[in-house]
């Protein structure tokens, strides 16, 4: 089955194949760049269902082949779900992922840490050609460290402990983290969806 995924975030195309491959070889996963598509898409809703939704379906569309999208944040209990839908610009458009970590940890001042709980969320969605859609969520729960810890890049690794490890998002090796990550447990819910699409349709 030909997938386009529906997102030019390489750490996003790298954990979504990775994941997508282990869980099953017969996707031919293909890239924006390989359907020609440079454009930006504007995620204007409020819930990482409909971003989800309007990232796939905007990028069918335009070839009119199954597409895959991510829509994902990270969610802070004690500041009422912040950022949320609003992960990747919650510092002010056209931030870097370390001034969204300085933000965080600025707002979280004089927080102890048993208060800082958190969880990543993912919404994975199918879009196909004819309409039909397939969706699935993941979460993974964790605590906002006091500073930023480990090697890894993306988003709000650094600053996202996860307890059953004893480590941050960052300090986790790629499998480790796609393992028990939210895009990891999204993409397991999606893989079993799918099967079952397969097998009505
Ligand atoms: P989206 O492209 O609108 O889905 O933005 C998602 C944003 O959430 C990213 O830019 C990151 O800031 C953050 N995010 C999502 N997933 C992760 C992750 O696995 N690690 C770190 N940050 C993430």
């Amino acid at each position: 089955m030909k997938l386009v995924l529906a997102t030019h975030n390489k750490h996003k195309i790298q954990e979504m194949s990775d994941i997508l491959k282990s869980i099953n070889n017969d996707f031919e996963l293909l890239s924006l760049d390989d359907i020609g598509f440079t454009g930006d898409i504007v995620e204007y809703a409020d819930t990482f269902e409909g971003n989800s939704l309007i990232k796939a379906k905007t990028i069918s569309d335009f070839r009119g082949l199954p597409s895959i999208a991510d829509d994902s944040g990270l969610m802070v209990d004690i500041l009422g779900g912040t950022p949320g839908v609003y992960s990747a610009r919650f510092a002010g458009e056209g931030c870097s992922s370390s001034d969204n970590n300085d933000k965080l940890l600025r707002l979280l001042q004089g927080v102890e840490f048993d208060k800082r709980t958190a969880r990543f969320v993912s919404v994975i969605t199918l879009y196909m050609p004819n309409g039909d859609t397939i969706s699935a969520r993941g979460e993974c729960e964790g605590l906002i460290t006091f500073s930023p810890k480990g090697n890894g890049t993306f988003g709000y690794d650094p600053v996202f402990y996860y307890p059953t490890y004893g480590k941050t998002f960052a300090e986790m090796s790629p499998s480790e983290k796609n393992n028990v990550s939210h895009r990891g447990n999204a993409l397991k819910i999606f893989a079993k969806k799918l099967l079952y699409y397969k097998f009505i349709s």
